[in-house]
């Protein structure tokens, strides 16, 4: 059909709440191509969280239409959700265990072998931290295993709600004062 990763029409959702109701996405129109990288931006409360949640089923949208790799989602999310890596909410690990062990857990849920798991913390910048405890990690380093997570797969279309929210690169080992 198209080249399209990712395609919405006239998305609307609106909450209900106490008083009456809010409106978080009014009439998106969103259409992002294959092989690129795609900056959704907006001021706090402007709907990108909620977007996201409906395009991975995670929220129902109120009214319009939304495709993923042409697909028309909700109703064909089981065919698409396997070509797609995803981090909305805070990343979710057992803090006893190690990074690698919380990710060898997840590969070995989906058939993924172990050699994956250290290419994956290798390209998020994890190596040489991978067997300390996911408790004693830092915000940013949370944040690289999760995406790391997202990368077991190879999946055709990453999607990261504030993917950048404390990453930099590590100071060469030097510690704020
Ligand atoms: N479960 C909910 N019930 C009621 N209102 C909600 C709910 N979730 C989000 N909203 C409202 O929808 C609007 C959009 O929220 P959303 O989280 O999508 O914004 P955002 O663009 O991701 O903001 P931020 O930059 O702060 O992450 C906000 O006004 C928010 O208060
Ligand atoms: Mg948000």
């Amino acid at each position: 059909m198209n080249d399209l990763v990712i395609e919405t029409r006239a998305l609307h959702k609106r909450f209900r709440t106490r008083n009456g109701h809010r409106v978080a996405v009014a009439g998106l129109d969103l259409a992002v191509p294959a092989g690129g990288v795609h900056g959704f931006l907006g001021p706090n409360g402007s709907g990108k969280t909620t977007t996201i949640r409906m395009l991975l089923g995670l929220a129902r949208a109120t009214s319009g239409q939304m495709w993923l790799f042409g697909q028309a989602v909700p109703a064909r999310l089981p065919q698409v959700l396997p070509r797609i890596g995803a981090v909305v909410e805070s990343p979710k690990f057992a803090p006893t265990f190690t990074g690698r062990q919380n990710l060898q857990l997840l590969a070995r849920s989906i058939g993924v072998p172990d050699v994956q798991v250290d290419a994956c913390l290798e390209t998020v910048g994890l190596t040489g931290r991978e067997k300390d405890r996911f408790g004693s990690y830092s915000l940013g380093m949370k944040q690289r295993l999760a995406i790391a997570a997202t990368l077991l797969t190879s999946p055709d279309l990453l999607i990261l709600d504030e993917p950048t929210n404390g990453l930099a690169r590590p100071a060469s080992g030097r510690s704020a004062r």
